[in-house]
């Protein structure tokens, strides 16, 4: 949701702007702008991808060594030039860049236009800027009048905001929308995210809600809301820039479907030692005690993450015989949900900064509720507020749909789930030595996933023309079809459903038509055959159906159009090797269709506002 990148120093920052902005694309992509400080603020702003931006600063060249950059997702007013941040005052002496949303906007604009404040903008930034112009001219001091501003504003905010007649600093202000920090040596940075300034420095602050900064060429000066400086530690990144590039790939989005050997095997490995028969969680302390407290738990996510809730909701009921209930975080927070000291929370996020995810993760602690999150950005909100946090070892995942995270994701639940049945006994010792041989095999099988590439590509380009896609499973293979089907709607623009595979016969299997597709899911063996008699009643109604099976179930080669076989495992992990197929499938028809793999329509990775 929306990108801000702020420098001062003794550079030239309008290619510091555009470079780190660019890193930040994943966070919305449908208009962007600059504001350079040289004598006066120039700004330069444009509907569409940032090339558009960096084609209209061809011809306009933005000199200065301080200024303010945003790449937009469109939350009030369409994508246009006039609504691309930065916003400015009436006089263009102030320049603020935001990300969030301010739910007050209507009366505050209604006050500064009776105050003589005219709009430009469809957007509730605007208002921002008019309301620190509004108190500058009181007092003449920009940090006096963004401190009053963010009084009176409702909602959430990252601000970055720089002024004519105070040159020399940026301010920057957070409440529900993250911001870091940047420490350079005779520079610095603001931003929203770290890949953005990595270049520049591996030393940054997390700002945390509520916290406002005065960023100079020198200093950096972090204060709370009553304008008390805060000491606050040096949070040191230790990955590496080329994590966040693309090294030769066509994609992001396929680089990091090949980085899942890898992804899985540091998320697990740390987590399971061969020299002790038990699971180490961090610092996560799942015990006995601990668990015998808890009568319920929750897992609660959004998009994709709450999918791998629901194959963590499967696997810690069938184990630990505890009830779980996985939901949408966006609808958990409004259903008044039972939540108490014996409940457990477990929170998934690849970001750590999904705004209904945190809202649910607040109204479970305050309720005196436990949570766990698993989250794959070190340091975002949610892994802050959690009371423990389980990191997915995925490295930074910048196309937008996500494929590494959920395979990171489902990796952090299978070691959650063993735990908890373990400590609950219900894993025994031999069990366990099984369980952790066969997530030790799994990176390689993930491998042998991929080596069928080719062969799901040209699957891809068989299907391409598919009207309606459906992707069908029982248990764990529903969780499954969950994902496939959005990864479907989300780059290759195609209508897809997942149905539960017995589901289909009361009412959907009515849309069935000779081009629509069948995708069925067919490796959770318990419910095999069943599965197995559902697809053959979708291709008796003409659907063709591609199947994704375990190796050696060759049967469905006779009903199936297509079969795409994965290697057999404990029936615990079949989820993650069975999504491999699904990912390349979707992105081989995106490519195969034109679409931006990476930046699909409408989207944004980072999602922070409800
Ligand atoms: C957005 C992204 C999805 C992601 C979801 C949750 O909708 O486009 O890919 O699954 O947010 O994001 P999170 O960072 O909380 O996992």
């Amino acid at each position: 949701m929306c990108g801000i990148v702020g420098y001062i120093g003794n550079q030239e920052a309008a290619p510091i702007l555009i470079k780190g902005l660019k890193s930040l694309e994943y966070r919305g992509y449908d208009s962007a702008g600059v504001s350079i400080y040289n004598d006066k603020i120039n700004s330069v702003k444009t509907k569409g991808r940032l090339s558009n931006l960096e084609k209209k600063l061809d011809t306009v060249s933005l000199n200065g060594c301080i200024g303010i950059g945003h790449t937009r997702w469109a939350t009030h007013g369409e994508p246009s030039d006039v609504n691309s941040h930065p916003h400015m005052n009436s006089t263009s002496t102030i320049s603020l860049v935001h990300n969030g949303i301010i739910e007050n906007y209507m009366v505050l604009k209604e006050e500064l236009e009776a105050n003589g404040h005219n709009f430009l903008s469809e957007t509730d930034t605007e208002v921002a800027v008019q309301l620190v112009d509004y108190y500058y001219k009181q007092s003449n001091n920009l940090l006096d009048a963004v401190y009053k501003a963010i009084e009176r504003i409702e909602g959430s905010y990252a601000f970055g905001v720089l002024c004519n007649d105070e040159p020399d600093k940026l301010i920057a202000a957070r409440k529900d929308s993250p911001l870091i920090i940047g420490i350079g040596e005779g520079e610095n940075f603001i931003a929203s995210d770290i890949p953005a300034i990595l270049e520049h420095t591996r030393d940054i602050y997390l700002l945390e809600d509520k916290e406002v900064a005065v960023v100079t060429t020198e200093d950096i000066t972090i204060m709370d809301m009553n304008k008390n400086i805060i000491n606050k530690e040096v949070f040191n990144v230790t990955w590496d820039i080329c994590a966040a590039q693309k090294e030769g790939y066509d994609h992001y989005m396929l680089k990091e479907i090949y980085e899942q050997p890898k992804v899985i095997k540091d998320t697990l490995t740390p987590r399971l030692p061969l020299d002790v028969n038990n699971i180490t969680l961090d610092n996560i302390t799942l015990t006995k005690e601990v668990l015998r407290n808890i009568n319920k738990i929750y897992i609660v996510a959004c998009g994709t993450a709450s999918y791998t809730g629901l194959v963590g909701k499967f696997l810690i009921e069938k184990i630990a015989r505890i009830p779980v209930v996985a939901d949408v975080a966006s609808e958990f927070r409004y259903k008044e949900p039972i939540l108490d000291e014996k409940t457990l929370m477990i929170v998934v996020s690849q970001s750590g900064e999904t705004a209904d995810t945190l809202a649910a993760l607040r109204l479970a602690k305050k309720a005196g509720a436990h949570v766990i999150s698993i989250v794959n950005v070190v340091g975002s909100t949610i892994s802050r507020e959690a009371d423990d946090v389980l990191y997915t070892l995925a490295g930074p995942e910048i196309a937008v749909a996500s494929t590494k995270a959920y395979s990171a994701q489902l990796c952090a639940m299978y070691l959650l789930s063993i735990k908890i049945g373990m400590e609950l006994e219900k894993i025994s010792q031999e069990e366990f030595i099984e369980l952790r041989k066969e997530l030790y095999l799994l990176p390689e099988k993930v491998e042998k996933v991929l080596e069928q590439s080719d062969a799901i590509k040209k699957l891809a380009n068989k299907y391409i023309n598919s009207k309606n896609v459906f992707y069908i499973g029982r248990g764990l293979d529903f969780a499954v079809s969950m994902e496939g089907a959005l990864k479907l709607k989300e780059i290759a623009y195609l209508h897809a459903e997942p149905y539960a595979a017995g589901e289909l016969k009361h009412g959907p299997i009515a849309l069935i038509e000779d081009n629509s597709l069948l995708v069925g899911l067919t490796a959770y063996e318990q419910l095999y055959e069943k599965t197995v008699s559902n697809i053959k009643e979708v291709k008796a109604r003409g659907a063709n159906v591609l199947a994704i099976a375990l190796e050696g179930n060759t049967e469905i080669d006779k009903i199936a159009n297509d079969v795409i076989y994965v290697p057999r495992t404990h029936w615990m992990f079949t989820s993650i090797l069975e999504n491999i197929p699904q990912q390349l499938f979707a992105y081989y028809i995106s490519v195969g269709l034109g679409h931006d793999v990476d930046k699909p329509r409408n989207l944004a990775k980072s999602v922070t506002v409800e």
